[in-house]
């Protein structure tokens, strides 16, 4: 997702400076141009030549160094640079950066650089607090910095508090959401729906399908790192979490009827990717059921159909876009959903077929509208979503 992308990874002089090493390998594997410039202190705390055989680029400590490419080597870094993180910043680097002080390579670079610039505060948290630290921290703000708040837990000095530079995949996270995609869903509001649902039948036992979530955690995501607004109506799942994502817990299809149409008025474009339970038991047991002698048998009733609702209160302008998964004449029936549930687009795919099936990490989507149909390639579930979203802003009224 970093293609094509350098980032410039700062590193300052504290003790989490170890966990900047697997920063910087895991940009290198999204295919990140990984460049480490370090202040004099951080090479106290964990070598350049770490760096070096992680990025496979020279790291940069003296801006005077005569082995450097170019002439001006932090303003020629500077210009290449998409991002900027400071991973860990000491109290130190954020006064000097908050004033504008500019007396090493890193804060020289750093100044001139007019990309995104991500800063992680780690010390202890005494430090942290002190209202200076503060203050400088909102002045870093003010000047467009992102400050990615500590984490809590136990520090180097001994003591438990908020300090801690966050993990190396949270911060990757906040890179990825400045600068894996073009921001081209700014300011559209989108609502996902995403895993099963959960119908109760006593306080043991319940009804659901095999629905991981993963197809419309994919849609959430790929939407979040485009620049929209989402909101992720999820059934139960064992997907973490995703950042920048505002989530919504259900587990009932009445739960997640209560919560699409709570934010469905404000939603651009909707994506129902959820496996909804279209039955559930009619009538709910306090107490468990105890077996008894012969059968046993459970009477269902229907759930609400929330794509249909949603079709049929829908705004003028709104995108909606429902799923369908068949074992049989899909097209078919996929074709009845869209007219049925008056909607825009049904993204539909055959459980029988190889690599569409629940759980599994990739897809074969058919993209059905009223205008034709579309079948897109077998690819990751994160790809059909980016293509999923590029067909509906096709169709978009907004
Ligand atoms: N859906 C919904 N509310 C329900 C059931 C399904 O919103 N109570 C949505 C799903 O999120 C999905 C689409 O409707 O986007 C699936 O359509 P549906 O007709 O319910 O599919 P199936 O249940 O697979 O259809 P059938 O039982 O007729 O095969």
């Amino acid at each position: 997702m970093l293609k094509g992308k350098t980032v410039l990874l700062g590193v300052t002089g504290g003790i989490a400076a170890y966990k900047a090493a697997a920063l910087a390998s895991a940009l290198v594997k999204l295919h990140a141009a990984v460049e480490v410039v370090m202040t004099a202190h951080a090479t106290e705390f964990i070598t350049p030549l770490t760096f070096e055989q992680l990025t496979g680029r020279r790291v940069m400590v003296d801006t005077f160094d005569r082995n450097f490419t170019h002439q001006v080597e932090h303003i020629s870094l500077a210009q290449r640079t998409d991002l900027v993180i400071i991973a860990p910043a000491t109290a130190n680097i954020c006064a000097k950066l908050a004033h504008g002080l500019a007396d090493d390579m890193l804060t020289t670079t750093v100044l001139a650089c007019r990309c995104p610039k991500l800063i992680a505060p780690a010390m202890n948290t005494n430090m942290y607090e002190n209202p200076v630290t503060q203050d400088n921290l909102e002045l870093l703000r003010h000047y467009g910095w992102e400050v990615i708040e500590p984490a809590s837990g136990r520090l180097a000095c001994g003591a438990v508090g908020k300090g801690k530079m966050p993990e190396p995949e949270d911060l990757t996270e906040h890179i990825l959401h400045h600068i894996a995609f073009p921001h081209d869903l700014t300011g559209k509001h989108i609502l996902v729906t995403g895993g099963p649902t959960r119908e109760s039948l006593d306080p043991v036992r319940y009804l659901t399908n095999r629905s991981t979530g993963k197809m419309g955690y994919a849609l959430a995501k790929m939407a979040m790192l485009r620049g929209a607004d989402v909101t992720l109506v999820s059934g139960p799942t064992d997907i973490p979490a995703p950042k920048f994502v505002k989530l919504i817990r259900v587990e009932s299809a009445a739960q997640m009827f209560a919560a699409v149409t709570e934010e469905s008025p404000h939603a651009d474009y909707i994506f129902m990717a959820a496996a909804v339970a279209d039955y559930t038991p009619a009538n709910y047991s306090d107490e468990k059921i105890k077996k008894k002698d012969g059968d046993l048998s459970i009477p269902l009733e229907r759930t609400q159909d929330i794509l249909k609702y949603l079709g049929s209160h829908r705004r003028e302008d709104q995108v909606i876009c429902g799923f369908s998964m068949e074992t049989e004449n899909l097209l078919e029936n996929s074709q009845k959903k869209l007219l049925s549930k008056n909607v825009d687009m049904i993204c539909a795919n055959n459980l029988k077929t190889e690599g569409a099936g629940f759980g599994v990490d990739t897809n074969v989507i058919t993209v059905i509208t009223k205008n034709g149909i579309a079948e897109l390639p077998l690819q990751s579930k994160e790809s059909a979503a980016a293509a999923i979203i590029d067909s509906a802003l096709t169709l978009s009224n907004n």
